[in-house]
Protein backbone atom coordinates (compact mmCIF):
# COMPACT_ATOMS: atom_id res chain seq x y z
CA UNK A 1 0.00 0.00 0.00
CA UNK A 2 1.39 3.05 -0.97
CA UNK A 3 2.38 5.66 2.17
CA UNK A 4 -0.14 8.62 1.06
CA UNK A 5 -0.64 9.41 4.75
CA UNK A 6 -4.40 10.63 3.28
CA UNK A 7 -6.41 9.27 6.16
CA UNK A 8 -7.18 12.63 7.85
CA UNK A 9 -4.26 14.59 8.78
CA UNK A 10 -3.92 15.99 6.12
CA UNK A 11 -7.31 17.64 4.99
CA UNK A 12 -8.33 19.77 7.61
CA UNK A 13 -12.67 18.94 6.55
CA UNK A 14 -14.56 21.59 8.73
CA UNK A 15 -17.16 18.31 9.71
CA UNK A 16 -14.42 16.14 10.01
CA UNK A 17 -12.34 18.29 12.47
CA UNK A 18 -15.80 19.43 14.40
CA UNK A 19 -16.64 15.92 15.49
CA UNK A 20 -13.51 15.62 16.29
CA UNK A 21 -13.56 18.41 18.61
CA UNK A 22 -17.35 17.51 19.98
CA UNK A 23 -15.93 13.88 20.71
CA UNK A 24 -12.36 14.54 22.39
CA UNK A 25 -11.97 18.13 23.50
CA UNK A 26 -14.15 17.58 27.10
CA UNK A 27 -11.56 15.20 27.95
CA UNK A 28 -8.76 17.35 26.73
CA UNK A 29 -10.00 19.94 28.92
CA UNK A 30 -10.17 17.98 31.75
CA UNK A 31 -6.66 16.68 31.33
CA UNK A 32 -5.13 20.20 30.81
CA UNK A 33 -7.58 21.60 33.43
CA UNK A 34 -5.96 18.56 36.25
CA UNK A 35 -2.08 19.96 35.39
CA UNK A 36 -3.29 23.41 37.45
CA UNK A 37 -1.81 25.40 34.39
CA UNK A 38 -1.80 29.37 35.95
CA UNK A 39 -2.93 32.03 33.71
CA UNK A 40 0.19 34.09 31.88
CA UNK A 41 1.77 30.81 30.68
CA UNK A 42 2.79 30.69 26.77
CA UNK A 43 1.72 27.66 24.96
CA UNK A 44 2.11 25.72 21.80
CA UNK A 45 -0.81 23.87 20.40
CA UNK A 46 0.33 21.77 17.47
CA UNK A 47 -1.43 20.34 14.72
CA UNK A 48 -4.20 22.79 15.78
CA UNK A 49 -6.71 21.69 13.15
CA UNK A 50 -10.24 23.13 13.91
CA UNK A 51 -8.48 25.26 16.74
CA UNK A 52 -10.59 24.52 19.98
CA UNK A 53 -7.85 23.45 21.91
CA UNK A 54 -5.94 26.60 20.95
CA UNK A 55 -8.68 28.87 21.20
CA UNK A 56 -9.79 27.30 24.87
CA UNK A 57 -6.02 27.69 25.97
CA UNK A 58 -6.17 31.26 24.93
CA UNK A 59 -9.19 32.40 26.81
CA UNK A 60 -7.59 30.41 30.01
CA UNK A 61 -3.95 30.09 29.95
CA UNK A 62 -2.05 32.58 27.94
CA UNK A 63 -0.63 33.56 24.49
CA UNK A 64 -0.90 30.54 22.47
CA UNK A 65 1.15 29.53 19.37
CA UNK A 66 -1.26 27.47 17.16
CA UNK A 67 0.80 25.46 14.49
CA UNK A 68 -0.57 22.92 11.84
CA UNK A 69 0.46 22.63 8.09
CA UNK A 70 -3.07 24.37 7.27
CA UNK A 71 -3.90 27.00 9.50
CA UNK A 72 -7.06 27.97 7.74
CA UNK A 73 -9.55 26.92 9.91
CA UNK A 74 -8.18 28.99 12.98
CA UNK A 75 -8.63 32.24 13.31
CA UNK A 76 -5.94 35.00 15.06
CA UNK A 77 -7.63 36.55 18.32
CA UNK A 78 -5.70 38.69 20.87
CA UNK A 79 -3.77 36.01 23.05
CA UNK A 80 -4.29 33.54 19.54
CA UNK A 81 -1.47 33.38 17.10
CA UNK A 82 -1.85 30.71 14.23
CA UNK A 83 0.94 30.01 12.31
CA UNK A 84 1.70 27.63 9.18
CA UNK A 85 4.46 25.01 10.54
CA UNK A 86 5.45 21.37 9.47
CA UNK A 87 6.38 19.47 12.49
CA UNK A 88 8.29 17.17 10.70
CA UNK A 89 10.12 19.60 8.79
CA UNK A 90 10.77 23.11 10.65
CA UNK A 91 12.31 24.14 13.86
CA UNK A 92 10.87 25.00 17.25
CA UNK A 93 12.21 27.56 19.52
CA UNK A 94 14.17 25.48 22.18
CA UNK A 95 12.57 25.84 25.73
CA UNK A 96 10.29 28.33 24.03
CA UNK A 97 6.63 27.34 25.63
CA UNK A 98 5.55 26.42 29.12
CA UNK A 99 2.61 24.28 27.74
CA UNK A 100 3.09 22.21 24.75
CA UNK A 101 -0.14 20.26 23.16
CA UNK A 102 -0.61 17.92 20.53
CA UNK A 103 -3.78 15.93 19.64
CA UNK A 104 -4.07 12.70 16.83
CA UNK A 105 -0.90 14.56 14.75
CA UNK A 106 2.05 12.77 16.00
CA UNK A 107 0.33 9.10 15.07
CA UNK A 108 -0.13 10.40 11.03
CA UNK A 109 3.66 11.72 10.73
CA UNK A 110 6.77 9.41 9.67
CA UNK A 111 8.54 9.21 12.38
CA UNK A 112 6.65 10.04 15.89
CA UNK A 113 9.36 9.21 17.84
CA UNK A 114 11.32 12.13 16.81
CA UNK A 115 8.33 14.65 16.45
CA UNK A 116 7.84 14.07 19.70
CA UNK A 117 11.42 14.61 21.01
CA UNK A 118 10.97 17.84 18.64
CA UNK A 119 7.68 18.90 21.20
CA UNK A 120 9.32 18.41 24.27
CA UNK A 121 12.36 20.02 23.60
CA UNK A 122 10.10 22.96 23.13
CA UNK A 123 8.79 23.21 26.15
CA UNK A 124 10.68 25.18 28.95
CA UNK A 125 12.36 23.22 32.09
CA UNK A 126 9.42 22.69 34.50
CA UNK A 127 7.06 23.12 32.00
CA UNK A 128 4.18 20.46 30.95
CA UNK A 129 3.44 18.58 27.49
CA UNK A 130 0.30 16.97 26.80
CA UNK A 131 0.14 14.23 23.22
CA UNK A 132 -2.77 12.27 22.55
CA UNK A 133 -2.92 9.23 19.79
CA UNK A 134 -5.09 6.64 19.15
CA UNK A 135 -4.59 3.25 20.41
CA UNK A 136 -6.60 1.19 17.82
CA UNK A 137 -5.74 -1.99 19.47
CA UNK A 138 -8.89 -0.91 22.04
CA UNK A 139 -11.84 -1.34 19.65
CA UNK A 140 -14.72 -3.92 20.17
CA UNK A 141 -18.21 -4.27 19.37
CA UNK A 142 -20.93 -4.67 21.90
CA UNK A 143 -22.09 -8.35 22.08
CA UNK A 144 -24.96 -8.55 19.85
CA UNK A 145 -26.12 -7.67 15.94
CA UNK A 146 -23.50 -6.55 13.79
CA UNK A 147 -20.35 -7.96 15.70
CA UNK A 148 -18.98 -9.53 13.09
CA UNK A 149 -18.97 -6.49 9.83
CA UNK A 150 -17.87 -3.99 13.34
CA UNK A 151 -14.62 -6.20 13.85
CA UNK A 152 -13.97 -6.33 10.08
CA UNK A 153 -14.52 -2.53 9.29
CA UNK A 154 -12.55 -1.88 12.87
CA UNK A 155 -9.46 -4.36 11.23
CA UNK A 156 -9.86 -2.92 7.95
CA UNK A 157 -9.56 0.75 9.41
CA UNK A 158 -6.31 -0.22 11.30
CA UNK A 159 -4.87 -2.09 8.98
CA UNK A 160 -5.27 0.93 6.61
CA UNK A 161 -3.71 3.21 8.90
CA UNK A 162 -1.08 1.07 9.43
CA UNK A 163 -0.21 0.72 5.62
CA UNK A 164 -0.47 4.81 5.03
CA UNK A 165 2.22 5.40 7.06
CA UNK A 166 0.24 6.12 10.54
CA UNK A 167 0.95 4.30 13.77
CA UNK A 168 -2.33 3.33 14.83
CA UNK A 169 -1.17 2.15 18.40
CA UNK A 170 1.17 4.95 18.94
CA UNK A 171 -1.06 6.10 22.09
CA UNK A 172 0.16 3.33 23.49
CA UNK A 173 3.72 3.82 23.58
CA UNK A 174 3.55 7.68 24.15
CA UNK A 175 4.32 7.26 28.16
CA UNK A 176 7.70 5.04 27.56
CA UNK A 177 8.81 7.27 25.10
CA UNK A 178 7.93 10.60 27.32
CA UNK A 179 9.53 8.59 29.75
CA UNK A 180 12.32 8.31 27.30
CA UNK A 181 13.57 11.58 26.98
CA UNK A 182 13.46 12.28 30.77
CA UNK A 183 10.25 13.06 31.23
CA UNK A 184 8.90 13.51 35.16
CA UNK A 185 5.45 13.18 36.56
CA UNK A 186 4.45 10.99 33.53
CA UNK A 187 0.76 10.30 33.32
CA UNK A 188 -1.78 8.61 30.93
CA UNK A 189 -5.39 7.98 30.79
CA UNK A 190 -7.36 6.25 27.72
CA UNK A 191 -10.72 7.75 27.12
CA UNK A 192 -13.12 5.62 24.35
CA UNK A 193 -16.68 6.27 23.17
CA UNK A 194 -19.42 3.73 22.41
CA UNK A 195 -20.37 4.49 18.86
CA UNK A 196 -23.84 3.61 18.14
CA UNK A 197 -25.57 3.08 14.91
CA UNK A 198 -28.07 5.94 14.06
CA UNK A 199 -25.96 8.58 15.67
CA UNK A 200 -24.03 11.26 14.52
CA UNK A 201 -21.08 9.88 15.50
CA UNK A 202 -21.77 6.63 13.72
CA UNK A 203 -23.11 8.66 10.77
CA UNK A 204 -19.01 10.64 10.46
CA UNK A 205 -17.04 7.62 12.20
CA UNK A 206 -18.38 4.79 10.49
CA UNK A 207 -20.56 5.56 7.34
CA UNK A 208 -18.64 9.07 5.89
CA UNK A 209 -15.49 6.68 6.45
CA UNK A 210 -16.64 3.78 4.61
CA UNK A 211 -18.21 6.18 2.05
CA UNK A 212 -15.05 7.75 1.47
CA UNK A 213 -12.52 5.33 1.74
CA UNK A 214 -14.61 1.92 0.89
CA UNK A 215 -13.41 1.86 -2.48
CA UNK A 216 -10.09 1.99 -1.23
CA UNK A 217 -10.22 -0.84 1.23
CA UNK A 218 -11.78 -3.22 -1.59
CA UNK A 219 -9.18 -2.17 -4.07
CA UNK A 220 -6.49 -3.24 -1.43
CA UNK A 221 -8.59 -6.33 -0.29
CA UNK A 222 -9.01 -4.90 3.56
CA UNK A 223 -13.03 -5.56 3.01
CA UNK A 224 -15.04 -6.81 -0.04
CA UNK A 225 -17.61 -4.50 -1.70
CA UNK A 226 -20.59 -6.32 0.58
CA UNK A 227 -18.74 -5.48 3.51
CA UNK A 228 -18.93 -1.82 3.03
CA UNK A 229 -22.01 -2.02 2.08
CA UNK A 230 -22.96 -3.58 5.71
CA UNK A 231 -20.82 -1.24 7.43
CA UNK A 232 -22.43 1.52 6.00
CA UNK A 233 -25.47 -0.16 7.05
CA UNK A 234 -23.97 -0.78 10.94
CA UNK A 235 -23.64 2.77 11.42
CA UNK A 236 -27.54 3.11 10.52
CA UNK A 237 -28.86 0.59 13.02
CA UNK A 238 -29.85 1.72 16.57
CA UNK A 239 -29.48 -2.10 17.73
CA UNK A 240 -25.68 -2.13 16.39
CA UNK A 241 -22.96 -0.61 18.71
CA UNK A 242 -19.18 -0.80 19.84
CA UNK A 243 -16.59 0.82 21.42
CA UNK A 244 -14.24 3.20 19.37
CA UNK A 245 -10.52 3.36 19.75
CA UNK A 246 -9.07 4.47 22.28
CA UNK A 247 -7.28 8.35 23.08
CA UNK A 248 -4.80 8.15 24.87
CA UNK A 249 -3.79 10.82 26.78
CA UNK A 250 -0.11 11.47 27.85
CA UNK A 251 1.21 14.44 29.83
CA UNK A 252 4.79 14.74 31.66
CA UNK A 253 6.79 17.87 33.17
CA UNK A 254 10.19 18.29 31.39
CA UNK A 255 12.55 18.66 34.49
CA UNK A 256 13.07 22.39 36.01
CA UNK A 257 16.27 23.42 35.50
CA UNK A 258 19.14 22.64 37.86
CA UNK A 259 17.49 19.64 38.76
CA UNK A 260 18.63 17.87 35.82
CA UNK A 261 17.11 15.62 33.09
CA UNK A 262 15.07 12.37 34.18
CA UNK A 263 15.33 13.57 37.80
CA UNK A 264 11.72 14.15 38.63
CA UNK A 265 10.56 16.13 42.09
CA UNK A 266 7.40 14.65 42.29
CA UNK A 267 5.86 17.96 42.82
CA UNK A 268 3.22 17.02 40.15
CA UNK A 269 2.59 20.71 39.84
CA UNK A 270 3.92 23.23 36.97
CA UNK A 271 6.64 25.64 37.94
CA UNK A 272 5.27 29.16 38.39
CA UNK A 273 7.23 32.19 37.48
C1 LIG B 1 -6.57 14.44 12.80
S1 LIG B 1 -6.25 16.16 12.71
C2 LIG B 1 -6.35 16.63 14.43
C3 LIG B 1 -6.68 18.08 14.61
C4 LIG B 1 -6.76 18.57 16.06
N1 LIG B 1 -5.48 18.41 16.73
C5 LIG B 1 -7.84 17.85 16.83
O1 LIG B 1 -7.53 16.88 17.53
O2 LIG B 1 -9.01 18.26 16.77
C6 LIG B 1 -4.50 16.23 12.42
C7 LIG B 1 -3.97 17.63 12.20
O3 LIG B 1 -2.55 17.57 12.07
C8 LIG B 1 -2.14 18.42 11.01
N2 LIG B 1 -0.84 17.95 10.50
C9 LIG B 1 -0.59 16.82 9.80
N3 LIG B 1 0.73 16.72 9.52
C10 LIG B 1 1.32 17.80 10.08
C11 LIG B 1 2.66 18.28 10.16
N4 LIG B 1 3.66 17.61 9.59
N5 LIG B 1 2.92 19.43 10.82
C12 LIG B 1 1.90 20.13 11.40
N6 LIG B 1 0.60 19.73 11.37
C13 LIG B 1 0.31 18.59 10.71
C14 LIG B 1 -3.27 18.33 10.00
O4 LIG B 1 -3.26 19.42 9.09
C15 LIG B 1 -4.49 18.31 10.92
O5 LIG B 1 -4.95 19.59 11.23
Amino acid sequence: MAETNTFSARTNDPAWMAELERMYDRGTFACLDSLGLHPGLRCLEAGAGGGSVARWLAERVGEVVATDLDVSLVAAGPRLHPRQHDLEHDDLPEGGFDVVHARLLLEHLKDPAAALAKLYAAVRPGGWIVVEDMNWAATHPLPGPGEEIFLAVTSAMRRWLQGTGSHPTLGARLPRLLRGLGATDVGCEGRAHLIEGGTPTAATMVQSLLRRFGPLYVHFGLLTERQVTDGIAWGADPECAGFSALLMATWGRRPPAGTGEGVSDHSGQPEHR
